[in-house]
């Protein structure tokens, strides 16, 4: 970490002290999702990081990003994830999207005024997402979208979001990618999941019936979709990775500070060797991905993305943030089961890290076609 990178998480760290650590409790047995939070997250510059400044962002690296991430992560999981999807929503419109698009959509993403949401899964469609069903129709000056989406991050309280729906055939190639915007006629909100974790970030069905979407709302051109989506996702799994690395390490700092200060046997459990080699594998697992993490955000700022570095940052940093979590509840004991500390939501909130922007199995099906395709070319 650099002298800028120390002053930036340092004063973050402080804003999440402040801001969000003193309704976290409270607000994950709510389910209540505050957008005042988001926004001042906003105001304090770290909701579009790596956008230019042309168009709000801060103009700074994916391995600043990465430390930002982590950062918020240690306090909320669901909030740093909330800025994580906005974020790979303004970098699929910076890197596919037109003059005219970046300069309507990214500036109020940037600022945090609004939230932006990413529109991949269905309900038959979620780890083979090329064979999803939503259809856009061509109509005159532009596209009639009709289907539901899945398990939408953000769902209902973004205002923009990347929709995936098929212009064309069977298949990746069909797929073309629109901006849809909350209000659009057409476009609704269905179920609000319930779930284990991510309590304070909604996860929503998006319906679309003769929804109208102009042709000035199409990302690149017709059958790009796919592409748009899984470009898109190379940035979100790093993103996902470094949330992984700041739950972990909420996790390693709330095992040693309860581990000192636990007696059992006259004496504090951190003194037990085996708590202690507990804890150092916890805590060179959590080095290691945050290492991993940021030699995949290293590629992102050299400008040609590593998608099996990508994959295999987002797989080994979430299964480390899903070890160390279920680790930490066990050195906490019979607290640790209990909500009076923080461990038992940090993981539940670890779990779904595996899960989302392609589950733990689909980074190895990535990361095992590089191998294959590095072997042939090798060969
Ligand atoms: N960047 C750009 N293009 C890419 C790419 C990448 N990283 N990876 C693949 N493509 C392109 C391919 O080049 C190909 O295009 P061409 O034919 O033009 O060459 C096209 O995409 C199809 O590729 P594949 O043949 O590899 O496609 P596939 O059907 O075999 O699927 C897969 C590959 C990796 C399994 C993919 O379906 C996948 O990643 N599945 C998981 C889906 C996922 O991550 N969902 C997350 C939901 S979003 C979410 O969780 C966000 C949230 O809310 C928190």
């Amino acid at each position: 970490m650099n002298e800028f990178q120390r002053e930036l998480t340092s004063s973050l760290e402080k804003f999440c002290q402040d801001n969000i650590e003193p309704h976290m409790e409270h607000d994950d047995h709510e389910g209540k999702f505050r957008m005042e939070i988001f926004r001042g997250l906003g105001e304090y510059g770290v909701t579009g990081v790596t956008l230019p400044e042309e168009f709000g962002g801060a103009g700074l690296s994916y391995q600043d990003y990465a430390y930002v991430l982590e950062t918020i992560a240690k306090y909320s999981v669901p909030y740093a994830v909330t800025v994580s999807v906005s974020s790979m929503v303004q970098s699929i419109l910076l890197n596919f999207g037109n003059a005219e698009q970046k300069k309507k959509y990214l500036p109020a993403l940037t600022s945090g005024e609004e939230i932006g949401a990413f529109a991949l899964s269905e309900s038959h469609s979620g780890s083979d997402a090329a064979n999803m069903k939503t259809t856009a129709k061509k109509v005159d000056g532009g596209y009639m979208l009709n289907g539901t989406k899945m398990w939408i991050t953000s769902g209902g309280i973004a205002k923009t979001y990347i929709v995936m729906a098929r212009t064309g055939g069977e298949g990746a190639k069909g797929v073309s990618a629109f901006i849809v915007r909350d209000g659009d006629k057409g476009f609704s909100f269905g179920k609000a999941e319930k779930k284990m974790g991510w309590k304070t970030s909604p996860t929503r069905e998006l319906v679309f019936e003769n929804c109208f979407v102009p042709q000035e709302n199409l990302l690149l051109e017709e059958g790009k979709g796919f592409n748009v989506a899984m470009g898109g996702l190379d940035r979100g799994r790093v993103a996902i990775g470094a949330i992984g690395v700041g739950c972990a390490q909420r996790a390693l700092d709330e095992s040693i500070k309860y581990s000192l200060t636990r007696q059992q046997f006259k004496q504090a459990i951190f003194d037990f060797q085996g708590l202690q080699f507990m804890l150092s594998d916890m805590a060179t697992e959590t080095e290691a991905s945050r290492l991993m993490v940021h030699s995949a955000a290293l590629s992102l700022d050299s400008g040609t993305p590593n998608s099996k570095l990508c994959s295999m940052a987002k797989l080994k940093a979430t299964d480390t943030a899903m070890k160390v979590t279920t680790d930490a509840v066990q050195v906490l004991g019979g607290v640790g089961y209990t909500s009076e500390y923080p461990v038992e939501r940090f993981m539940r909130d670890a779990k779904v890290l595996q899960i989302v922007e392609g589950t733990n199995q689909i980074q190895r099906v990535v990361i095992a076609r590089h191998l294959k395709k590095e072997y042939e070319q090798h060969a």
